[in-house]
């Protein structure tokens, strides 16, 4: 124990547990307990309990518990220290450390920290000065608003070599911390001198609220673009989030977090109405920096600027954010910008309106690493069966299993193969020893089959392009009729979609008409998860027929072979019986015959 007991004791009596979790989970009465989503893990159904009076919380999906130090901690990602520290702070209880080497570290961090705070508001004053004209010019050009300004903390390091030196001097700041929080370097002629210089600043905070790092803007073209802060006690590079204390609190709405690449981006999206906008801060996305997302985000959209620097960077954060958050049940899209935009430039240019509309366009991430595969049929690179193969690989990593068939729907569609053909191994030449990168998100088989026969593999790419599309069950139910289902559930789902087909406008519409029909919800959100409100997944309403028109070419080869067959024993019963072959039947075979063939 590194603190005294009785600091533990008064924070935990002077922060009411579900109040503090409430800040983070919206939290229901059931009971004694409050319960809620549980922020440590993907899930849809409450399973994360708070016990106010015995000052606790359990997950009983994750196993997660514990105090409200241990929430703070993991959803914080502080260390014991500085949890305690930011709990009393915030409950205002003193702190007595016990331990002189703790003391001394933290004492050391906390004066980083004031060092930060200190220079902040040098750099905001001096924005608002007499030598911070250009900087407000610059301001200005990008669009900023004095709101703006403020809730960033935006300021202006001056010219010069000694401003901030002297600044920090007068509010008793060591230059040895101002050097350790990288704000002064030390001069060759002894003495230290201020590392930013003429750019305009940008703070990032901790989620706690310190500032813990600064990024420098040049106000032209000098080189580089930014001064970074490089590691410190208090900031790990590609462990933070840019904008993330302001976006935190926009996700207890939605849990929705915008990823871009640069500082000013985030600021202009933040300004345009999107305050879950986060930046990931001067390098490429990290696994940490997903991890510190997971906590706030169910839905993560990537967005990177539109030219081949960018595309490269939206691969990377998708292998990163496939691995800590799909596989965490969160689901990551990516925003398309057209080429040699930004989010800034773009929101700029066509607003809040605009950019609403490229987040709903945004692709699944596994849409848009199969889509350059499939465009290289196209252009003629490679082979359907080679990109077939591909696709089927990306699936099978990309998604959980319950998946797959969804999307091998969505390539065949644009390949315009069968679906089969992908599931099948022979396009698939390493499916024995390919192993699924799924399974931690408890994603097991579909459990409405279980109850029900085994369904062909035709039904659920029937029923997944007609829930989005109900219009063409009504077209096609002549031709792919209801009793070809061998799973009942299957089969009750797409009746009543061929039913209510004129009156379905979406595919939201479903889940009233299933309201009642437990098994048939869960068909639904089985083939739906993710993405209710989409309509695009299985590309345009040509590629849902050219689908379509493939399952009846299938099930009409299945009833030719199987009248094939009841022909030849008829013949063969006739021939046995020395009876003459009617031409009519003899007509009808060799149609068949020729059909088969080809
Ligand atoms: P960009 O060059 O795309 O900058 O770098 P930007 O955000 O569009 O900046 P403006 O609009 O020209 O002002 C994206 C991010 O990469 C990091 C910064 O975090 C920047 O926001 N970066 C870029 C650096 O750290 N150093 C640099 O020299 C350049
Ligand atoms: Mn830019």
């Amino acid at each position: 124990m590194r603190f005294d007991e009785s600091v533990i004791r008064e924070i935990h009596a002077r922060t009411p547990i579900a109040e503090y979790i409430g800040q983070y989970v919206p939290l229901r009465k059931r009971g004694n307990d409050m319960v809620g989503l549980c922020p440590f893990h993907g899930e849809k159904t409450p399973s994360f309990h708070v016990h106010p009076d015995r000052g606790f919380y359990k997950c009983f999906g994750c196993g997660e518990g514990g105090d409200v130090i241990s929430f703070a901690r993991k959803i914080e990602n502080l260390d014991f220290n500085d949890a305690v520290r930011m709990l009393a702070g915030k409950a205002g209880v003193e702190l007595q450390p016990e331990n002189p080497g703790a003391a001394r570290a933290r004492s050391e961090k906390e004066a980083i920290y004031e060092a930060n705070r200190v220079a902040a508001e040098f750099f905001a004053r001096a924005l608002h000065g007499e030598a911070g004209a250009a900087a407000r010019a610059y301001c200005e050009r990008r669009g900023f608003s004095a709101a703006t300004i403020e809730t960033f903390g935006l300021g202006f390091a001056p010219p010069g070599w000694d401003a901030l030196r002297d600044a920090l001097a007068q509010a008793g700041v060591d230059p040895a911390i101002g050097e350790r929080a990288g704000l002064l370097k030390p001069s060759q002629r002894g003495g230290w001198y201020d590392f930013y210089r003429d750019r305009l600043m940008v703070p990032t905070y901790a989620t706690t609220g310190e500032v813990i790092a600064f990024g420098g803007r040049a106000l032209a073209d000098e080189e580089p673009k930014y001064l970074n802060t490089a590691t410190t006690p208090v900031y790990t590079k590609g462990r933070h989030l840019f904008a993330l204390n302001v976006a935190k609190r926009a996700t207890q709405k939605d849990r929705t977090l915008i990823v871009v690449e640069g500082y000013l981006d985030c600021i202009a999206l933040h300004q345009a109405g999107f305050e879950n906008a986060v930046a990931a801060l001067g390098t490429s996305f990290t696994d940490e920096q997903a991890a510190e997302l997971r906590k706030y985000a169910d839905n993560v959209y990537l967005c990177y600027d539109g030219d081949s620097a960018g595309t490269a960077a939206a691969f990377k954060a998708i292998d990163i954010a496939t691995k800590v958050l799909e596989h965490a049940g969160r689901s990551v899209r990516i925003v398309g910008l057209p080429k040699g935009e930004d989010p800034d430039s773009y929101v700029r240019a066509h607003g809040h309106a605009g950019f609403q509309r490229l987040l709903d366009e945004a692709k699944p991430s596994i849409e848009f690493k199969l889509d350059p595969q499939i465009d290289r049929l196209g252009g003629g690179f490679d082979s359907p069966s080679a990109i077939a193969r591909k696709a089927e690989e990306l699936i099978r990593q990309m998604t959980p299993r319950e998946e797959w068939d969804r999307w091998r729907v969505y390539v065949a569609g644009r390949l315009k193969v069968n679906v089969d053909d992908l599931r099948n191994s022979r396009f698939f030449a390493n499916g024995a020893n390919f192993v699924p990168a799924y399974g931690s998100a408890g994603v097991s088989g579909s459990r409405h089959v279980a109850a029900g026969a085994q369904p062909h593999s035709f039904e659920r790419e029937v029923l997944s392009v007609v829930v989005e599309d109900p219009a063409l069950a009504a077209e096609y139910v002549d031709r792919i009729a209801p009793g070809r289902f061998r799973n009942e559930v299957y089969r009750r789902v797409y009746e009543r979609i061929v039913e209510q087909a004129g009156r379905l406008r979406e595919t939201g519409d479903l889940y009233v008409l299933f309201a009642e029909d437990a098994a048939g919800l869960d068909v639904l959100s089985d083939l739906g998860r993710r993405d209710r409100s989409k309509t695009r997944q299985y590309g345009g309403a040509d590629e849902r027929r050219a689908l379509l028109d493939r399952v009846v070419e299938r099930l009409q080869l299945d009833d030719d072979k199987t009248r094939y067959q009841e022909l030849s024993r008829e013949i063969d019963r006739l021939y046995a019986a020395g009876q003459p072959v009617p031409d009519a039947l003899r007509g009808e075979f060799d149609a068949l015959v020729g059909r088969l063939k080809r």
